[in-house]
């Protein structure tokens, strides 16, 4: 089965993810179920959309008519029976491995093998999810980024037994809804989670250690490094709950690598509750009135943070690179498009230099004697 624009596409799950997804196969003139086991969460889908089109019409992307087709287009339902004719499925509920290969296996009832079937997961191996299929080579990973409709980057996840004429439908279809695809090796956090974890994990870092102030590291990434937001603010909109948790299964599918390491001062934030913006509070805090420290605008020590967080993520970026996790044109785009980075990568190391980076990350190896701090072979031949 090829798809095509009169495919038939079935979204599982109509929180965050699924009902963002939904809105974009619906947009792209798709007939698609979106499927819940909770009957409040299909109402809350459907009355945010509506929302979300009315305020398309007012900034004249959209007219009335558009909106009624893409309400149209959706068919939102509790019983899974009306499933049968789909002809790919992505599944966006929780990020749980048997509650998914549960799902996936009464689905394969219904629906049949012929299916393409797709999972959002961001952590969850696709390898792993895939043994509970008969046609394994018919199950991928599209995984989109939040808000779906918003966000251009999709990573396009085979698993090593995937069928690349389903890669490829797959991805011609994804573009075709004017997604930017990245292919991605089915690993930890695949390019996006894996590569941006030095931005979190490297300014907690230099927290922890009293080094600067979150007000001063965050200014000094968007002041000095042109981020958008610092990681701090970012961590606090993402949410601990969420970041957190990221960034501890990487750690740990990684086999406890210590350069993806966790930061014990965001557990603790996670297990008060102080999950960021969403609480009300998380590393600042969101009450009204609320005073929150001012950075300290010291040249020479925004330089310090800069240059330390940067040499990491370049040094990510090159270690994705050496295991060929992705090609370097998709980690650069995936970098640019998905989390905003106002430079790629590689194009960054350039221009600062790689023999610098490299000499960073030395000079931190010889200061911490911290496996955490060692410069990838990759990006150490290159600065040669
Ligand atoms: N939220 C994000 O930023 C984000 C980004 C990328 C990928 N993802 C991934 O997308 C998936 C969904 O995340 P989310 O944030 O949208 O979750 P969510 O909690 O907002 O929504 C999950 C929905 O799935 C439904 N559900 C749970 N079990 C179900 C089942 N067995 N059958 C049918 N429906 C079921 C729930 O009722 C809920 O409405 C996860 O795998 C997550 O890792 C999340």
């Amino acid at each position: 089965m090829e798809l095509n624009q009169n495919s038939i596409i079935a979204i599982i799950g109509s929180g965050t993810m699924g009902s963002g997804i939904a809105q974009i196969a619906a947009t792209n003139g798709h007939k698609t179920y979106l499927y819940d086991t909770n009957q409040s969460a299909l109402d809350k889908a459907k009355s945010n959309l509506i929302k979300v089109l009315d305020r398309l019409i007012e900034k004249n992307k959209i007219d009335n008519n558009k909106k009624e087709d893409i309400l149209n287009n959706i068919i939102y339902t509790n019983d899974i029976n009306i499933l049968s004719d789909s002809n790919l499925v992505i599944e966006a509920i929780i990020e749980n491995l048997e509650i998914k290969k549960d799902l996936f296996t009464k689905l394969q009832e219904i629906i049949g093998e012929n299916c393409i079937y797709a999972t959002n997961t961001s952590s969850l191996s696709i390898a792993a999810l895939s043994s509970c299929f008969k046609k394994q080579e018919n199950f991928i990973g599209i995984h989109f980024f939040n808000p779906a409709p918003l966000l251009p980057l999709v990573e396009i996840v085979p698993s090593f037994i995937t069928d690349n004429i389903i890669t490829n439908q797959v991805k011609t279809l994804i573009t075709k809804w004017g997604k930017i695809t990245v292919l991605t090796k089915d690993t930890p956090g695949f390019i996006v989670n894996r590569v941006a974890r030095p931005f979190y994990s490297e300014s907690l870092r230099i927290l922890d250690e009293g080094i600067a102030d979150i007000a001063t590291i965050d200014w000094a990434l968007k002041e000095i490094g042109g981020f958008r937001m610092g990681p701090f603010e970012l961590m606090d909109f993402i949410g601990h709950d969420v970041n957190y948790i990221v960034t501890e299964t990487v750690f740990k599918e990684f086999y406890y690598d210590p350069r993806f390491k966790p930061s014990l001062t965001q557990k603790r934030l996670m297990e008060a509750g102080m999950n960021g913006r969403k609480s009300g509070r998380g590393f600042y805090n969101y009450a009204e009135n609320a005073i929150n420290i001012e950075p300290s605008k010291d040249n020479r020590l925004g330089e310090y943070i800069f240059n330390r967080v940067i040499a990491m993520l370049v040094n990510e970026a090159y270690d994705a690179l050496f295991m060929n996790i992705a090609s370097k044109e998709d980690i650069e785009l995936a970098m640019t498009k998905g989390v905003n980075y106002p430079k790629g990568l590689f194009a960054w190391g350039e221009e600062i230099g790689l023999s610098n980076i490299v000499q960073r990350i030395q000079e931190l190896n010889t200061e911490y004697q911290e496996d955490r701090y060692r410069p990838c072979p990759l990006l150490k031949r290159m600065a040669n």
